[in-house]
C-alpha cells in the first residue's frame, strides 16, 4: 500500500478499499508464511453474519502441487499464486441455524462478506488477492476432499503482489443511488 497522510480510521478504511486491486500476478519464489493466512482468518471470522451462524468454512492450500491442480479445474484462475483459501459454506450448518433462507440465500452474502473481509486485511498486510469464481465445483471438491456438506463459493488465490494494475471504472454514484 502507499503511504499518505491519514488523518482518521475512517480515511485508513476508505484508502486500504479503494486501493485493493485483483491481482493476478504474484512474485514467483515468495510465499506466504501459514501464520500471516492464520491471522487473517482469525480477524476475518468476526465479520457479521445472518443470524451469526458463521457457516464459512476455509481450507487454505500451500502446496504447490495442489494449487497447480486446482488452477488445471479453474478456467478463470490467471497467473500461478503462492497460496489460496478455498472459501465454503456449510450448508447443513446455515440450515440449522436459519432454516430455507440460511441453507439458499443468505450463506452466499455471508461467505461474501467474509471473502471482502479477508482480501482487505490481505491487502492492509501487503498481500494481493485474486476472488476466483470460475471453477469446478465438481474437480475440486474431490481433489481437496471437501465435506459432502460443504459448498465452494470463491477461491481466493493470494501471494506478494508483482504487478499494480489500473483501478478498472466505477459506475458514478448518481447511476447507482436513487433517493427518496
Ligand atoms: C464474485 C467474484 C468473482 C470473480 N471471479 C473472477 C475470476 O473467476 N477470475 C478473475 O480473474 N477475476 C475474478 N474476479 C475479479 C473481478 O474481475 C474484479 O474484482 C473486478 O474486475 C474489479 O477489479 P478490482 O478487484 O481490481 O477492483 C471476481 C470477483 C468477484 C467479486
Amino acid at each position: 500500500m502507499k503511504d499518505i497522510e491519514l488523518s482518521s480510521i475512517a480515511d485508513v478504511l476508505a484508502n486500504v478499499i479503494k486501493t485493493r486491486r485483483t491481482i493476478r500476478r504474484f512474485k514467483k519464489d515468495v510465499k506466504v508464511p501459514k501464520e500471516v493466512i492464520e491471522r487473517i482468518l482469525d480477524i476475518a471470522r468476526w465479520s457479521p453474519s445472518g443470524s451469526n451462524a458463521q457457516e464459512w468454512r476455509f481450507i487454505a492450500i500451500m502446496d504447490e502441487r495442489l494449487l497447480r491442480a486446482m488452477k488445471m479445474f479453474s478456467p478463470g484462475w490467471l497467473g500461478e499464486a503462492p497460496a489460496a483459501i478455498v472459501a465454503c459454506a456449510d450448508k447443513d450448518w446455515s440450515y440449522r441455524v436459519a432454516g430455507v433462507l440460511g441453507r439458499d440465500k443468505m450463506y452466499l452474502i455471508d461467505v461474501g462478506i467474509v471473502v471482502q473481509t479477508i482480501a482487505l486485511l490481505a491487502h492492509a498486510m501487503g498481500l494481493g488477492t485474486n476472488i476466483i469464481m470460475s471453477f469446478s465445483q465438481e474437480a475440486i471438491s474431490e481433489l481437496l476432499n471437501v465435506p459432502h456438506n460443504w459448498e465452494i463459493v470463491v477461491i481466493i488465490a493470494i501471494g506478494y503482489p508483482d504487478e499494480e494494475p489500473k483501478p478498472p471504472p466505477r459506475m458514478s454514484l448518481s447511476e447507482l443511488v436513487i433517493w427518496r
